[in-house]
């Protein structure tokens, strides 16, 4: 039993259920052993089928749906096993089917500080995917999941793949970025490494949910080729690399069907052509019917039963759902648990370690941070050069920006701008303890390094000019639920800049945001890093990358837009008038709107190369503080590979992210180039390597809806190699008959 029980407010009437399910399992549950579905050399399938057989309606019933809001929700009855996460649904522990506790993960374990739990602080989604790093992916994944078990979950829920079309969109942070491939893969890796510590890894949020204005009632129309080349095909390659336990269906409606009764996402997509084992959940309050939403491939209602709950038993009555559909949601629910094995090793309670959190944590963001710019070789900084330093804004004095809503985590000894406030609040920016102006001074012992808020521009401008360098911190707060009205930063922080590079012309902007934002001072500063929101080690990391103990090497997963009026859509579609940020379109006046990406295919670099506009930074651009030459390209189309040669020619080792980019035959229509492979190549100083990068035929193909397949094209294919989307150091053609 849970000892943190009492803490809690529970209604009587819970409590009162709470006691009859205990007492009901302390009676009847046999011992484990004698369970035939206990056999660990039966196949998850299998195991599952047995459990299965054995379970009443009632217990059918009881699996498809969770108890209700919980801790989320002030009020709402906490049922005593509940883990006090975002998630609970009962287990049956006659048949030892754990409960499932889930626990929302999307850049670290929420919700901790309540429980007097430690969770690490990642670098966002969107960091992670700037790393374009597999294996960091993987350990990004690892880190959750170790963490999930030490708390007592097993589930996550996270993995967010929705693709970037709205570059505002508040949830971009949770986010892999704009390219199906690179987000599919990364997604894939984190969902796998998660699985790896025997916790049911999630995948979410499916599909289209790639805007927060009008969540709940937007209507996302798109034609299927578009859907299967784009998000879908991220949600294929994540799906078929990891298994996921669970994909969670998203609040927007599709074509005219809520996301989570969508029979073409669920049952036809999903399920059949992904051939997706594990089961569907909800998004939180996500589910609009009983009969639609099961027969459309629903499998498990959350947080509450509202229709999975009585109405479920009522359709199952009627024949409106099939036993055979209720016993399909339960068997990919049990196969899963097997599967990932939760049954066989539920988690063991342990003191989560900071300490190797922070380590990891550390590692990701310092792969993830961007060079995005660095004229007259301003970084790395020497501190045997330097006297003075100002270090300006950001409160870059005490910590770094996470991001919020769902995905908050918990800051260690409270909000570190505002310790007094205790556990995180919904919409309210916190800060983490990893402060970039003490890692600086570590790193310049002897240099003055002097910090001002940035509050009183004239202030900082003055600290500027009287130090040899200014480094200036900016921050974006982002959440679910809001998207940024703009892609400006906010709080006159762009006034700010430019006040400090008037004052100082040595003067370099770390950017700590949720996504991409525009730079109307780039002209007049010498550097810029994006550090995106950086995780617990993330004012060690900066330093870091700043003074060159590490060499930068992340690159943008998403483009950077000169100015709003370059994106497919100057302004997000549901905004008022005033461009004001909406909170869900539904809560006010429950009026849909229909929402066509102009976009389409062309999601992100793919539509400023056909509309031939000049981003502020490509996808794929990032610098190192050593130099990279690529040569003696040569494309082996019966192997489908591309070969060349990659030199670091700089005096530091480094790490190169090479980028292959194909350009389909004109037969496709889509006359933009796409990002077929990659690969993170750490070189030491004057070192040569050849690199060989396949040519997938999965990544190249277009998606034939007749046929309901994909289909490699015959004709001449432009290959594209390079650093950067936009610079193809090497280029080929090749033909694929
Ligand atoms: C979010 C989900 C989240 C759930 C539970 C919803 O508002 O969209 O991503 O997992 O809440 O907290």
């Amino acid at each position: 039993m849970k000892d943190i029980f009492p803490a809690r407010l529970v209604t009587v009437i819970s409590a009162a259920i709470c006691l009859t399910w205990t007492t009901a399992f302390a009676q009847s549950a046999p011992a484990p052993a004698k369970m035939p579905w206990m056999d660990i050399t039966l196949s998850a399938d299998r195991r599952a089928e047995m459990v299965l057989e054995k379970m009443t309606l009632e217990e059918k019933l009881s699996l498809v749906h969770g108890t209700g809001w919980g801790v989320l929700r002030k009020g709402a009855p906490v049922p005593p096993r509940s883990n006090m996460g975002a998630g609970y649904v009962p287990g049956i522990e006659r048949l030892g089917v754990p409960d499932i506790n889930l626990a929302d993960s999307a850049v670290g374990v929420r919700m901790a500080a309540p429980e007097s739990r430690y969770a690490t602080l990642l670098p966002s989604a969107m960091a992670l995917a700037a790393t374009w790093d597999e294996s960091a992916a993987h350990l990004y994944g690892e880190v959750i999941g170790r963490e999930l078990r030490a708390q007592g979950f097993n589930m996550s829920i996270g993995g967010g793949v929705d693709l970037t079309r709205e570059p505002r969109n508040g949830r971009n942070f949770e986010y892999v970025g704009e390219d199906p491939v690179l987000a599919g893969n990364i997604v894939g890796q984190l969902a796998l490494g998660v699985q790896s510590q025997q916790v049911m890894g999630d995948i979410k949020h499916f599909a289209f949910n790639d805007q927060e204005t009008g969540r709940s009632v937007v209507n996302v129309q798109m034609d299927k080729r578009t859907m299967r080349e784009t998000d879908l095909l991220a949600f294929e390659i994540a799906i078929k690399l990891a298994h996921p336990a669970g994909v969670m269906c998203s609040y927007n409606l599709v074509n005219g069907a809520h996301a989570c009764e969508n029979d073409y996402l669920l049952n036809q997509v999903l399920k059949k052509d992904f051939g997706f084992k594990g089961w569907v959940l909800s998004d939180w309050e996500a589910t609009h019917s009983t009969v639609q939403a099961a027969n459309g491939g629903l499998d498990q209602e959350l947080p509450g039963d509202d229709f999975f709950g009585a109405p479920l038993k009522q359709a199952v009555a009627t024949g409106k759902v099939s036993m055979d559909r209720l016993d399909d949601m339960n068997r990919r629910i049990l196969r899963s648990m097997f599967a990932a094995g939760v049954v066989d090793h539920p988690p063991v309670r342990s003191v989560v370690d900071p300490f190797r959190g922070k380590d990891d944590s550390r590692h990701i963001a310092e792969e993830s941070i961007v060079l995005l710019k660095n004229a007259g070789h301003q970084l790395p900084l020497n501190p045997a050069t330097l006297h003075t330093i100002a270090v300006i804004g950001g409160h870059a004095d005490v910590g770094v920006l996470s991001g919020g809503g769902s995905a908050q985590v918990d800051a260690p000894g409270g909000n570190a701008i505002a310790p007094e406030q205790g556990s995180a609040l919904w919409g309210k920016p916190v800060y983490f303890p990893s402060s970039p102006l003490k890692a600086i001074q570590r790193l310049a012992p002897h240099v003055a390094v002097k910090y001002a808020s940035g509050e009183q521009p004239a202030e900082a401008a003055q600290l500027a000019r009287s130090s040899d360098l200014a480094i200036v911190f900016v921050t974006q707060y982002m959440s679910e639920s809001v998207d940024s009205p703009t892609l400006s930063l906010p709080d006159a922080q762009d006034a700010l800049i430019q006040a400090v590079a008037a004052a100082n012309s040595h003067t370099i902007v770390v950017l700590e945001t949720g996504g991409p934002v525009s730079m109307p001072w780039i002209g007049n500063v010498s550097g810029v890093l994006a550090a995106w929101y950086p995780g617990i080690g993330g004012g060690e990391a900066i330093a870091d990358l700043l003074f060159g103990v590490v060499n930068p090497s992340g690159k943008l997963p998403i483009t950077f837009a000169k100015q709003d009026a370059d994106l497919p859509q100057p302004r997000i579609a549901g905004m008022t008038e005033d461009n004001k940020p909406r909170r869900e379109l539904s809560e006010d006046t429950h009026t849909g709107f229909d929402m066509t990406y102009p976009e389409g295919v062309a999601v992100g670099y793919r539509w400023f190369e056909i509309k031939h506009r000049q981003p502020l930074f490509a996808f794929g651009h990032g610098l190192s503080y050593t130099t990279f030459q690529y040569s003696n390209l040569r494309i082996d189309a019966e192997k489908r590979s591309v070969q060349f040669r990659l030199t670091n020619t700089g005096k530091l080792p480094g790490a190169e992210i090479a980028q292959l980019y194909v350009t389909l035959p004109a037969s496709s229509e889509e006359p933009f180039q796409r990002l077929a492979a990659w690969q993170r190549i750490p070189l030491a100083a004057g070192e040569s390597k050849l690199i060989s990068l396949p040519l997938n035929p999965a990544y190249i193909s277009i998606f034939d809806v007749p046929a309901n397949q994909w289909k490699l094209l015959p004709g001449e294919y432009r290959i594209a190699v390079g650093g950067a989307s936009d610079t193809a150091l090497l280029k080929g053609v090749t033909q694929i008959r």
